[in-house]
């Protein structure tokens, strides 16, 4: 079993969150937004950062996979779900938990921009720049996390556990 160690505690995260939340309800002022989270990592960070927002938004979900156990992205991305609401004109801001190579990310772009929002935007909890390969700009992150290592905790999974811890946490193989 990998040992853990805690990044980012609950007090830090909530901080981070609401302070995300309070820039991005300022930006949208008078506008509503739809939020489209990237399953299945983002659950979490999306189900606190939308209560913290002050101005009125919809939520969908799109599924994306790439990974089997191992810790990095094969670029062969594959959507397990799609989206349900129709964002033709609408302002949409995808919700990542985390960026690293970018690739799924920026498959996941083009494929909502084929829908013809009006805006599209990324948020992401933790953004990852050491191993990026695709251009991607984030227009709201959390915390850029600038150690070397694979992230677990508040919906990041390492082969589907440890997404329920409340910290974000570094595991050591
Ligand atoms: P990318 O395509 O390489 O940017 O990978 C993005 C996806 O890989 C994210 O949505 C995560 O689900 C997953 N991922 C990347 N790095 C980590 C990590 O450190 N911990 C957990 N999941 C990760
Ligand atoms: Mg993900």
């Amino acid at each position: 079993m990998p040992e853990i160690f805690p990044l980012l505690k609950k007090q830090d995260i909530d901080n981070m969150v609401s302070s995300l939340a309070q820039r991005i309800s300022d930006d949208y002022r008078g506008r509503k937004l739809v939020l489209v989270g990237i399953l299945k990592g983002s659950f979490v960070f999306l189900s606190d950062l939308m209560r913290r927002l002050t101005i009125p938004v919809q939520v969908d979900f799109i599924g994306a996979s790439s990974y089997g156990s191992s810790t990095s992205t094969s670029g062969n991305i594959h959507l397990t779900k799609k989206l349900e609401i129709d964002v033709k004109d609408k302002d949409v801001l995808i919700v990542e938990d985390i960026v690293d190579t970018g690739l799924t990310l920026s498959h996941i772009i083009e494929h909502i921009k084929s829908f013809t929002p009006k805006t599209v935007k990324i948020c992401t909890l933790l953004d990852k720049p050491e191993r990026r390969e695709a251009k991607i700009n984030i227009d709201y992150s959390c915390h850029v996390v600038v150690q070397k290592g694979f992230l677990v905790g508040y919906g990041l999974d390492y082969a589907e556990d440890y997404r329920n811890l409340p910290e974000i946490c570094r595991l050591k193989f």
